[in-house]
């Protein structure tokens, strides 16, 4: 842990069967208006809005509704937001769904008392926030983005083609999440995995970087096995309880932080990934899972014992007699197997991308990485390798 760290996350976590049995208590700290956000229509259908609404009720709070929330969420959305915040004199923002929900919520939350165009300010410049900041907490209906317990907010600006992440400090965390991974029985399979390749992508963005023997490093190889795990019996079985509370215990791990300590990290793939996004709507996940095989076999070779270790300790790969260069291939090798055994796509075509927008994506990503540096010509290498 030779990378000093100051560690510190505000978000109470509620975890379980009986979660949501904790959510009266909670409203309790708050006044009596809140904003309740959500996504298109499955907490309709499985009924968890009826269960939150006669919670509300009974707790005496004045309900306004932000629903049909896009994944992807759109900086339209949020400004649509911002405006029942200052109407309303909204106390909390409650948000009830995946990533997409939760971090709309972030955004509605810094943007309702911002000076000046939010987008600029808060996304593009990345300004510190000095404004009041609307409390948001959640109740999570989807595993991945780990927007539960962390201040990521990444919103589409539609108009201008920009996908853009901003990680806010501790104030924009959620105060509290509700985690109930019953809620996850009814996410589709293709959302499902994509939520766990978001997860493996988080975790590997902050392990191939570095090669220090740092204890964050151990934690990461731990989470991924159990992940992986937890997801071959999900996938058996939806509604295998051990199953979905570990995927959703990794989801949470995955990025609130703690599986960064004191480490440089990469996020090259997220990168890329976010104008794939601008450009095709695709789902976040899947759009990972498309870029990392040609993204790690394009820069493993400078980063080689890491690699080496990820095959061995990731998979299991029995390295005693294969070269470096074999064994870091035969581990993204059997990350690339995976990714087929879930199912995900494994071209940019099938999720929409046409072939003059590489260039449009690469010219708009923002350059970087962890092994190597990567600029638009090997962006764009990488895009047609998996095109
Ligand atoms: O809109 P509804 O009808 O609710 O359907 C949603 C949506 O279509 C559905 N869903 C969610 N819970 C369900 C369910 N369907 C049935 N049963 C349930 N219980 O799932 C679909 C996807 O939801 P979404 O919230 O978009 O997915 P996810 O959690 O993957 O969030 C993706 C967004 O988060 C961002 C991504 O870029 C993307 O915009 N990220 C946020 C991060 C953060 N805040 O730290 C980090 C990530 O790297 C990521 O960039
Ligand atoms: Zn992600």
């Amino acid at each position: 842990m030779k990378l000093d760290f100051t560690y510190y996350n505000p978000t109470k976590i509620y975890f379980g069967k009986n979660s949501l049995d904790n959510l009266a208590g909670e409203l309790a700290n708050y006044g009596e208006n809140i904003l309740l956000v959500y996504g298109k229509s499955s907490i309709k259908k499985n009924g968890l809005y009826d269960k939150i609404m006669a919670i509300l009720s009974d707790c005496d709070k004045n309900v306004v509704e932000l629903s049909g929330i896009k994944s992807n969420p759109s900086y339209t959305q949020i400004m649509e937001g911002t405006r029942l915040v200052r109407e309303n004199n909204v106390d909390l923002i409650l948000a009830v769904g995946g990533g997409s929900v939760i971090d709309c919520s972030k955004g509605i939350s810094v943007s309702a008392y911002c000076e000046g165009d939010p987008w600029e300010r808060y996304w593009t410049n990345f300004e510190p926030v000095d404004n009041k900041i609307v409390p948001v907490a959640s109740i999570l209906t989807m595993a991945g983005t780990a927007s539960e317990m962390n201040g990521g907010s990444v919103i589409t600006n539609e108009e201008k083609k920009i996908k853009n992440g901003r990680v806010y400090g501790p104030e924009v965390y959620p105060k509290f999440s509700i985690l109930n991974p019953e809620y996850t029985f009814t996410v589709p399979k293709y959302q499902m995995v994509s939520g766990v390749f978001d997860v493996m992508s988080h975790l590997m963005e902050q392990y191939f970087s570095g090669d220090d023997d740092n204890t964050t490093d151990y934690l990461i190889e731990g989470v991924l096995d159990s992940l992986i795990n937890a997801t071959r019996a999900a996938l058996k079985n939806p509604e295998d309880y051990e199953a979905r509370s570990n995927i959703m215990w990794c989801a949470t791990l995955g990025l609130n932080t703690i599986t960064g300590l004191s480490k440089t990290q990469d996020w090259e793939v997220h990168m890329i990934e976010h104008q794939i996004g601008a450009y095709t709507d695709c789902a976040h996940g899947v759009g990972l899972a498309i870029v990392s095989i040609p993204y790690y076999k394009y820069i493993y070779k400078y980063g080689l014992n890491k690699f080496v270790r990820f095959a061995k300790k990731v998979w299991g790969v029995d390295t005693d007699s294969m070269t470096k260069e074999e064994a870091a291939l035969a581990g993204i090798d059997k990350l690339a197997d995976f990714i087929k055994e879930m199912g995900i796509p494994t071209t940019l075509r099938e999720i929409g991308a046409t072939e003059d927008m590489l260039p449009l994506i690469a010219e708009s990503t923002i350059p970087g990485g962890g092994y190597k540096q990567i600029g638009s010509a090997e962006i764009l290498e990488i895009l047609r390798q998996c095109y």
